[in-house]
């Protein structure tokens, strides 16, 4: 994968490899491990505005950094412009100079309310948001869907209107909301996309090697990529993709157990690091086993002795 750094507004990314904001996992912990196998910028997870307006200690939480983890974008859902202007001036949006505004979430709950992937069949909401958003002084980058159906994909018009509106970057998830997140990635519309605006676009839709994200780069002509399951099942695979040097399973899964130990309480601890334990575990010999071993585990001294029966030296 070709590397070279990202211009988003005044602010320049080391690379062009992004880690994707996923809901449940891209906590401060994963994120720095994933920033130190090289991901050049880390979003959170999406927070809701509305959460924040009513003061949802969890949506609080969900924000959580630290100022060692250097440049992090954020990610916002809402339909509302003037709360979600609101959230990006609270203040625990101050440590995140980005804000992604989520206009491709397929989840019925979030689709029926109006936000995530609705906002691409209200395309004039759409941009008064960007437009509201991009007054409270923050870098607003949007990441949005191809469409809902394939029969009606607005790709490089939505960009553009993105852009128009104050959009610092766009990253295109180049597959429909109906496709959820199966199916191939459309690599032409994202290229519609490419060519249809000035500021980097971010291809982003099936990346789980370096030959994957070559080709997303090759075919769509985008600026970079962003990387979602992939690295839910492997964190290095932003090794492979930017050069750093990667470490065995075991030293990765030891840092993120005591990272995470170190910002969330046992409980979380112990249920977040078994579900990722079994991410990690996927295709290994003995996978089925080692899981049910690893739903026993009740705290994080037992998680760890089962992650080193599964990754013994
Ligand atoms: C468990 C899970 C949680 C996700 N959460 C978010 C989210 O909070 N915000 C968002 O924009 N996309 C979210 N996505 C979508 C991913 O960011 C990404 O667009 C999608 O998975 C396609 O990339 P991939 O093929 O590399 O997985 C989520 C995806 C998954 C599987």
């Amino acid at each position: 994968m070709r590397l070279k750094p990202i211009t988003i507004g005044n602010i320049t990314t080391e690379n062009n490899v992004f880690l994707a904001p996923l809901a449940g996992y891209t906590n401060y912990p994963f994120r720095r491990l994933c920033k130190g196998y090289g991901a050049g910028l880390c979003y959170t997870e999406m927070v809701s505005a509305k959460g924040l307006k009513y003061g949802s200690e969890n949506t609080k939480e969900l924000l959580y950094t630290e100022e060692n983890e250097g440049l992090c974008a954020a990610q916002v859902f809402g339909n509302e412009p003037d709360t979600l202007r609101a959230a990006c001036e609270h203040e625990a949006f101050a440590p995140f100079p980005i804000v992604d505004i989520n206009m491709g979430c397929p989840v019925p709950k979030i689709y029926k309310n109006g936000e995530g992937s609705a906002l691409l069949e209200n395309p004039i909401l759409a941009e008064q948001i960007v437009r509201e958003c991009v007054k409270s002084g923050k870098i607003i980058t949007v990441k949005f869907r191809i469409g809902i159906t394939d029969d009606k994909l607005i790709t490089a018009e939505f960009a553009k209107r993105m852009e128009g509106a104050g959009a610092s970057l766009i990253t295109v998830h180049g597959r429909t909301k109906d496709k959820i997140y199966a199916g191939d990635v459309n690599f032409a519309e994202i290229e519609a996309a490419k060519r249809a605006v000035q500021v980097p676009v971010i291809a982003n839709g099936g990346v789980f090697s370096n030959a994957d994200a070559e080709r997303l780069m090759r075919e769509t002509g985008a600026d970079g990529v962003m990387v979602a399951r992939a690295a839910l099942f492997n964190p290095q695979i932003f090794c492979e993709l930017t050069g750093v040097p990667t470490e065995s399973k075991l030293e990765m899964f030891r840092k993120q157990l005591k990272w995470t130990g170190q910002v969330c309480d046992e409980r979380f601890t112990t249920v977040f690091m078994r579900k990722m334990a079994a991410f990690y575990v996927k295709g290994q010999k003995g996978a089925a086993a080692f899981k049910e071993k690893l739903f026993q585990a009740q705290n994080p001294e037992e998680v760890w002795a089962i992650a080193q029966q599964i990754w013994q030296e």
